[in-house]
């Protein structure tokens, strides 16, 4: 790949150089472009496949496509959007090329780096910060994949890390369209977890429901129909009424006896009965229902 000056920021904004190519990555170049950041360069992994994945980003916001050892670094900032088990390497093979280019007099201009992990600290960017940048991670709350393009307007972001970098990232954040809130490191680990549920495991659960709906003689295909208005009945419900007032069926009712039917049948579905369980304890613990020592017993074994 051919090293070449890349673009200089039009409007004072800082200019960004992304690493990776990926889900998020192919939104955010986007979602910066279109706010109107300056993306200078797409950093990519030295393999055909994943310079073709960045070249294909870059085109779409007027890029060059580099690899860490090609790369110019005239970005202000360095956002990676790799997995979290790539971030500390990515950033020490980022780090080095910054200090070979020092020597050879070709400062590059990175003053902050980021990250995108939900539970990673910014400290994974320790290679830069040890280069003189400024690091924070900077996570999203919110699904990013291939065939969507979500609003950012009032997705939350969570920062952590330096206050120079922090700074920085909420004044993105803003011009995207999101908020930010500050979390505090320990808590980074649990943030995550919720986050999964959020979505992740969300998503696992209405997999877990068309396996149900199996049970019940429907096809995969079928039951996701059939489902789909009273999901986002329910969604629609909790956002305006709440939980307490959202919920209804056999559990808010008491009607042990129809949970007990439920429990025969699924027996042939070990994985959804499971999840039943799993699910109908939890609304013993947060939800109004009838008949709790009842069906506390019928949930015990
Ligand atoms: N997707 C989401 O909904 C979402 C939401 C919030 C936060 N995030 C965060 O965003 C980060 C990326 O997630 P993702 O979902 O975008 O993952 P992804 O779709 O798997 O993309 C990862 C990208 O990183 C590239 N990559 C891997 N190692 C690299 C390296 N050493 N140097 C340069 N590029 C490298 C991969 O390219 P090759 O493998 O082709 O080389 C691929 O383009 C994660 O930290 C994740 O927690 C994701």
């Amino acid at each position: 790949m051919a090293e070449k000056t890349t673009g200089k920021p039009a409007t004072g904004k800082p200019t960004v150089a992304i690493v990776g190519a990926g889900s998020l990555a192919t939104f955010l170049a986007v979602a910066l472009n279109d706010a109107g950041f300056t993306i200078t360069e797409i950093v990519a992994r030295d393999s055909p496949r994943s310079r073709r994945h960045a070249r294909s980003l870059a085109a779409k916001v007027g890029a060059q496509t580099v690899t860490a050892h090609s790369a110019v670094l005239d970005a202000t900032l360095l956002w990676f959007c790799v997995p979290d088990r790539e971030i500390r390497g990515a950033a020490s093979a980022l780090a080095d090329h910054l200090a070979a280019r020092a020597l050879a007099h070709k400062k590059g201009k990175v003053r902050f780096a980021f990250h995108s992990s939900g539970a990673l600290l910014s400290r994974e960017l320790e290679p830069l910060r040890k280069a003189g940048a400024a690091v924070a991670s900077v996570h999203p709350l919110m699904t990013f994949v291939a065939e969507a393009r979500p609003s950012l307007t009032g997705v939350p972001f969570a920062m952590e890390g330096d206050d120079a970098a922090t700074r920085v990232a909420r004044r993105i954040v803003r011009e995207m369209g999101g908020e930010s809130f500050s979390l505090p490191a320990a808590r980074k680990a649990a943030y995550h977890a919720w986050a999964t549920l959020t979505s992740p495991l969300l998503l696992a659960f209405l997999v877990t429901i068309e396996e149900a709906a199996r049970a019940a003689g429907l096809t995969r295909q079928d039951a996701r129909r059939k489902s789909l208005p009273i999901i986002r009945q329910t969604l629609a419900n909790y956002s305006r009424l709440g939980p307490a007032q959202s919920f209804s069926g056999p559990l808010v009712r008491g009607d042990a006896e129809t949970v007990a039917r439920h429990l025969a049948v699924l027996k042939k579905h070990p994985g959804a009965r499971e999840v039943y369980v799993a699910l109908a304890r939890a609304a013993l613990r947060g939800l109004p229902v009838k008949n709790r020592d009842g069906l506390k017993r019928l949930l015990r074994d």
